[in-house]
């Protein structure tokens, strides 16, 4: 097990993509890191770098503080699960995890008895016998994490491993995979555009956007303290509220509507509320942001209302526009369609980010939660 490092790590496709722009990541010794951006943003390329598939165009890639930028893979001693992973068809579940272990040579005594711990590991020691084809789409995944994990890497990684599986099994496999964690703490990346996925499994996150870092931290600093508007709307289902609104003279506007006092410096900004911390009262008063409903969806436990606010372009303090929320109600509440509500933003819950930049105007250290 190692520490795994990228120092300013740019690629640089010809033609002039850039995949990856200076990224900067430390993985501790035994740390379960998850990369999750949208489609196209790096993950599989930062992978690949470290896995050394590929090279970068500049920086270093350190694996247990040794370099390894000129290392061939076979000698980097990296495991890597790909979405997409492919066991042997016609070699038997033992086979098909010994396989790695006798290409290098590992005496036979060995080789048995890894096969063996890793299986008892996995929970697949009773399927040893059998080929690929007569297991479930869990059971195979955890072979193919299994034929990574044999060969004890000093870094394992994941790219989208359980995409190809159904919501059900992917929920069984993620609680697999934190156990073995738990159980065999090898240092970890897994790659996932699933924001949801990446919650529930990292104990931290590195979130990215094209090519670059917007924010490392726990789950709890991504979903209570994001950095920008970027993670703000990336992380949470649904989403952050984010608005155009205005400082004026220390009190914030949101179109029309004059609201509170707010610990920003005056000028535009871009407000954010997420749809548990807004509140729904079934007609205006003053202080709140006027709204009118759009749908409603009732979802069990909850109901989520979406409904839309006057705002002002960013261009035109006179042009008016239509800003979608959605706020998440208690189960039971309905409304019709073209109901005029009012908003409620909590002071302590709404967030201030540049309006041009996108970027965090005011910290949010002091909400406690
Ligand atoms: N061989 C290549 N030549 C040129 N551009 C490439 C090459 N491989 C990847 N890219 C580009 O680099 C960027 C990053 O690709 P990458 O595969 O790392 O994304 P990703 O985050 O893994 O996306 P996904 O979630 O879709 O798998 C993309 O814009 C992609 O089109
Ligand atoms: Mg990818």
């Amino acid at each position: 097990m190692a520490e795994v490092e990228f120092r300013d790590v740019t690629r640089r496709y010809p033609g002039g993509v850039v995949a990856l722009n200076r990224l900067n990541l430390t993985v501790a010794d035994g740390e379960f890191l998850i990369l999750v951006g949208p489609s196209g943003c790096g993950k599989s390329t930062a992978l690949r770098l470290l896995a050394g598939l590929d090279k970068p165009s500049s920086g270093e890639i350190r694996i247990g503080g040794t370099v390894v930028n000129n290392l061939a893979p076979g000698d980097r001693d990296i495991a890597m699960v790909f979405q997409n992973y492919a066991l042997y068809p016609h070699m038997s579940v033992y086979r098909n995890l010994a396989y790695g272990l006798r290409q290098r040579r590992t005496p036979r005594a060995e080789v048995d008895r890894r096969v063996r711990e890793t299986a008892a590991l996995l929970e697949i020691d009773q399927l040893l016998d059998r080929k690929p084809g007569q297991l479930s789409g869990g059971q195979r995944q955890r072979v193919a994490m299994g034929r990574a994990l044999v060969r004890k890497p000093q870094a394992f990684l994941l790219d989208e491993p359980l995409s190809n599986l159904d919501a059900k099994l992917r929920n069984q496999v993620r609680g697999d995979l934190k156990r073995l964690h738990r159980e065999l703490p090898v240092t970890s990346i897994y790659v996932t555009h699933d924001q949801v996925e990446a919650m529930t499994l990292g104990d931290r996150l590195c979130v990215m956007a094209g090519g670059e870092v917007q924010q490392i931290g726990t789950t709890d600093d991504i979903y209570n303290r994001p950095a920008n508007t970027f993670v703000a709307a990336f992380m949470g289902s649904p989403p952050m509220n984010l608005l155009p609104a205005e400082v004026r003279s220390g009190v914030l506007h949101v179109g029309d509507a004059v609201l509170t006092a707010v610990p920003s410096a005056d000028g535009p900004v871009t407000v954010g509320v997420r749809p548990e911390h807004l509140r729904l009262h079934g007609s205006y008063a003053e202080g709140m942001v006027p709204a009118r409903v759009d749908f409603v969806e009732p979802l069990g436990s909850h109901v989520l209302v979406t409904a839309l606010v006057d705002v002002h372009d960013d261009d035109s303090a006179t042009a008016p526009k239509e800003a979608r929320v959605i706020i998440q109600a208690p189960a039971g509440t309905d409304f019709d369609s073209g109901t005029r509500i009012g908003l409620e933003m909590p002071q302590e819950r709404t967030y201030f980010f540049d309006a041009d930049t996108g970027d965090v105007r005011t910290s949010r250290e002091r909400i406690a939660l």
